[in-house]
């Protein structure tokens, strides 16, 4: 297997290529004068598989996966996997208001159209893989997180909503603590009401788990509410850590750990996707 990387994913990339002992290739990348991106896969790939990893957190990083994965098709490789550790665009799987598009699905249809299958890990909304119509696969970082959080002496994990509850609760079946989740309520656009369950979270070491931190609003809520009801530890941890203006120095004082994935790459990915890709990519799961 040769391993392409994009520049949204260059570190994890390089780790996939090391656990898998695949070769991870070479990528000239530079732009036009007129702005527009240029890239070049420099190393071999005929007749290879290829994967090509990289997110689509930004609108540039979608454009280098669309000719990532057209380079490596055109030059000859047996098959062609886009691995999208983060695929950004997901919350916007369905029409909300009329006039809009369904911004999964174009992004699930251009990378498909450039690609023989989809890897993806915790995408905000499982419709999306319905739009496909080759192999599109979720992974899923529940057992990863866990044992990452194993030896970290958490006594609850709570989720910040309901939607989150499932993923919160299979966390807490494999470290053997019990989970709940915030009671939250869209009242309007600009406010949402957030209530604790009914439990003494005094003296605890509370970890609050979701799919996603953009903004960081619905962890700052969740943190605030602990704190107001006594938690001793608080540790925020979450797969995607998309930190919208830089939202993350903002969590990081409030909290005694805050882990994210290297599905984006940042200051706070502690908990790698490597091993789950390696195992993906390679068929042994
Ligand atoms: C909501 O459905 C998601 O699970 C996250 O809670 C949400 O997207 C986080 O966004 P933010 O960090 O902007 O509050």
């Amino acid at each position: 297997m040769i391993i392409v990387p994009a520049s949204s994913s260059l570190g994890l990339a390089a780790k996939v290529a090391n656990k898998m002992g695949a070769t991870l290739a070479e990528v000239e990348r530079k732009r036009f004068p007129d702005g527009e991106m240029y890239v070049r896969i420099l190393s071999e790939v005929r007749g290879g598989e290829v994967a090509v990893i990289g997110n689509t957190r930004s609108d540039a990083d979608f454009v280098e996966l669309l000719l990532l994965l057209n380079a490596a098709r055109e030059a000859g490789s047996s098959s062609v996997t886009a691995v999208v550790p983060y695929f950004g665009y997901s919350r916007q799987h369905m029409i909300y208001k009329p006039g809009e598009p369904i911004s999964s699905k174009v992004m699930t249809r251009s990378i498909e159209n450039f690609s023989d299958r989809i890897i993806c890990v915790e995408i905000h909304d499982e419709e999306t893989i319905g739009f496909a119509s080759h192999q599109f696969k979720n992974l899923s970082l529940i057992r990863t997180s866990s044992e990452y959080f194993r030896d970290r002496e958490i006594d609850l994990i709570l989720s910040p909503d309901d939607g989150g509850y499932d993923r919160a609760k299979k966390m807490a079946e494999i470290l053997s603590i019990p989970a709940y989740y915030i009671d939250k309520k869209r009242i309007d656009a600009k406010t949402v009401e957030m209530h604790l369950p009914k439990v003494d979270f005094s003296g605890k070491s509370v970890l609050i788990v979701d799919d996603i931190i953009s903004t960081g609003g619905t962890i700052i809520k969740a943190v605030k509410l602990l704190k107001d009801n006594g938690a001793s530890r608080i540790s925020v941890s979450a797969v995607h850590g998309v930190f919208a203006k830089d939202s993350d120095r903002i969590i990081e004082p409030l909290v005694d750990l805050l882990a994210v994935s290297d599905s984006i790459d940042g200051d706070h990915s502690l908990i790698s996707v490597a091993g789950d890709i390696s195992r993906a990519l390679s068929g042994d799961e």
